[in-house]
């Protein structure tokens, strides 16, 4: 089938090399001009385990092409993605701009029969309104249908999370529609929920949400652990080992951050309340989340108590391991309030510097690393931001032998505390 995927970024990237993968035509389109140069010379823009390997792959193989034009876009593709960010407006609400302006210029475009489908994060009712932004600007006599095909990948694991989905949601009410979408997920043999554009959206903004609650809830109890002397690993699985329960999302930590889980929830509450309810839960999670952020500050101030001067070294900066992403990374909370008492702030990420580096003014002050064990030199402490693999396997005698004061938050629970105080760290653990 000929397809074509409009934002080329996390998902419509993604998405595209997947699709070209599964044997498909692929138009990938996006209007930053230096991402489609990258694209078409084998480099990849993001950093997505096994990505720039599949995209440099189908583009030899001349499955999936790049371009800059919406126009191209819609002549190419029967099927057309959007793909395109959905982020937060002043308000909180999604900011749909660009949803809008790539509908409306499919719509100018559209010659023959288009199937438009909005993958991006959108607010219930987005699709009708999708329908009538079409509907208004289309020729007339051209036929065309709109769907939503919520993306659930997880950056890290996206490709496979894309190839081997849970699920996959396909909302519309045209039978056409339905039946192009499902012919092209066939060969995933994965569950098809089939249903209406409102249920639909509303799936992919209750599931986000749903599991940012599981990580505050869990983070709630974290706080509970501390003051009563429990350890929050043991409960965590003594509750998720009830089947009703689930292990998964139950880790506690400084919080999730990301460009879904804090936008969607503040979208999903923006919504409610438009509709007429206040979704006071969700309002709730958005606050416990920040609060964790926060929880990092405190303990070294009781520890080390004024930070001016004092070396603070971080371990992590993306919002999660194997991405390059920092957008509502907790480490640029913790950056920036680090920053505000003066502390001489030092980090390392095996991805995600070089985003850092323009991530902000207080990203500017930091001073970047080569490695781990320089960010340890001469450290007041450290503070584990991110659970990438490399640093569950670091030589921790060689940490505590650089570190000024072998203090360690582990801010993602990846080290064992008995195993950390035999070595001599003062180790704080989050909820033990
Ligand atoms: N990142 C994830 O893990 C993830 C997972 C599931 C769903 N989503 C949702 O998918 C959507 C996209 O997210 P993302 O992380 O891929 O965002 P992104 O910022 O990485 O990518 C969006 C891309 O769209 C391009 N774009 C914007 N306007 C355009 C236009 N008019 N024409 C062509 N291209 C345009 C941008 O240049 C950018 O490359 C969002 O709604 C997000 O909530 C993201």
């Amino acid at each position: 089938m000929k397809i074509s995927i409009v934002g080329s970024g996390y998902v419509g990237l993604v998405t595209g090399a997947c699709l070209a993968e599964l044997g498909h035509e692929v138009l990938c389109v996006d209007n930053d001009t230096h991402k489609i140069e990258e694209l078409r010379q084998g480099r990849s823009p993001i950093y997505e385990p096994g990505l720039e390997e599949l995209v440099r792959v189908n583009a030899r193989e001349s499955r999936l092409s790049f371009s800059t034009s919406v126009q191209e876009a819609t002549a190419h593709g029967t099927i057309v993605f959007i793909c395109v960010g959905t982020p937060p407006g002043p308000d909180g609400e999604a900011d749909l701009s660009f949803v809008e302006a790539v509908s409306r210029e499919i719509a100018l475009n559209m010659e023959e029969y288009r199937l438009v489908v909005e993958k991006s994060t959108v607010p219930v009712q987005t699709g009708q309104w999708v329908q009538r932004t079409i509907a208004h600007h289309v020729r007339s006599g051209v036929e065309f249908d709109v769907a939503s095909n919520p993306e659930f990948l997880r950056e890290g694991s996206a490709i496979r999370d894309f190839m081997h989905p849970d699920r996959v949601v396909i909302g519309t009410s045209s039978d056409r529609a339905a039946s192009l979408l499902v012919k092209l997920y066939e060969p995933l043999n994965a569950p098809l929920l089939l249903t209406d554009i409102n249920s639909a959206e509303l799936i992919k903004h209750s599931a986000n949400a749903f599991l940012a609650l599981k990580i505050c809830f869990i983070n709630a109890v974290s706080r509970i652990c501390e003051k009563s002397g429990a350890d929050v690993v043991r409960v965590a699985k003594g509750i998720g080992l009830d089947r009703r329960i689930g292990v998964d999302f139950l880790q506690a930590g400084i919080g999730f951050g990301g460009s879904c889980f804090p936008k969607d929830v503040e979208a999903f509450i923006g919504i409610s309340s438009k509709l007429g309810y206040d979704f006071k839960l969700l309002r709730e999670v958005l606050a416990i989340n920040q609060e964790q952020r926060q929880v990092v500050l405190t303990k070294l101030e009781a520890s080390l108590g004024d930070l001016a001067g004092k070396r603070i070294g971080l371990l992590g900066l993306t919002f999660k391991p194997d991405t390059d992403d920092l957008r509502n990374a907790p480490s640029l909370d913790i950056v920036r309030l680090l920053v505000e008492r003066d502390a001489d702030v030092r980090a390392y990420d095996p991805k995600g510097m070089e985003r850092a580096r323009g991530a902000g003014e207080a990203m500017e002050v930091v001073h970047y690393c080569d490695d781990p064990y320089e960010v340890a030199e001469n450290a007041d402490a450290l503070v584990v931001v991110t659970e990438w693999d490399v640093f569950r396997r670091l030589d921790l005698q060689r940490i505590h032998g650089a570190m000024r004061r072998p203090f360690v938050i582990d801010g993602r629970n990846i080290y064992d505390p008995a195993r950390m105080r035999r070595l001599g760290f003062e180790y704080h653990g989050v909820g033990r």
